[in-house]
């Protein structure tokens, strides 16, 4: 069940730190700056408790936070780019890399791609990692409020037809607004169904 306080765990820089593998956890990934943090505080119903900025690489750790008693919100680093120090980058690319094929209570990882840019190169990645590591995905298309419908008809036929590809994609996707709220209350949905 999606109930309960949420509450900040921890921020984990090694696959040594993660938490013991005892409640139902899923995970936000996608390209730098497309909006993980600022979801999960929409989600959470908490206008902080994840951290967002406009400087992309915000996100340098995978930051752990409890959900009742049940789950685990993961708000993971961004790919793609990063205003960072390159050997910095590249030592949290390499944890998410690993944190994405071998989380074994990971039940579903909710990929975010930008609803003005659809699926970019970087994303077919990850998901071709979370294919081989048979983590079940799902996207979600995010900044709903910045785009015109005609606009987003064309990114979510885009969207649909990449993941036609990949056999761990599952095939619904969530159009959303941590601004205004779109998609918000389906995503808590879908969450609370996932055992
Ligand atoms: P990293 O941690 O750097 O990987 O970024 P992130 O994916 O966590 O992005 P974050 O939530 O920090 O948001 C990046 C920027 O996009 C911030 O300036 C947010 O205010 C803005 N943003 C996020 N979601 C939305 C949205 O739904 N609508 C609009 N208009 N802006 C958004
Ligand atoms: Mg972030």
């Amino acid at each position: 069940m999606f109930a309960g306080p949420v509450e900040f765990l921890k921020g984990v820089v090694a696959m040594s730190g993660l938490p013991a593998s005892d409640r139902i956890e899923v995970c936000f990934a996608g390209r730098s700056n497309v909006g993980k943090s600022s979801l999960i505080n929409a989600l959470t119903g908490r206008k902080a408790i994840a951290r967002a900025s406009n400087t992309p690489g915000r996100t340098q750790e995978i930051n752990y936070f409890t959900l009742g008693e049940n789950h685990y919100l993961v708000d993971l680093p961004g790919y793609g780019y990063a205003n960072a120090p390159l050997d910095k980058v590249a030592t949290w690319q390499a944890l998410l890399k690993r944190y994405l094929s071998g989380r074994q209570n990971l039940r579903r990882a909710f990929v975010l791609i930008d609803a003005r840019h659809g699926i970019k190169s970087v994303d077919e990645e990850i998901m071709t990692l979370l294919d081989s590591a048979a983590v079940t995905f799902q996207c979600v298309l995010t900044k709903a409020d910045k785009i015109k419908a005609a606009e987003r008809d064309k990114v979510l036929a885009q969207v649909r037809g990449k993941l036609a590809a990949h056999p761990a994609a599952f095939p619904e996707l969530i159009l959303t607004s941590s601004e205004k709220g779109d998609g918000i209350a389906t995503l808590r949905a879908v969450i609370a169904t996932l055992e």
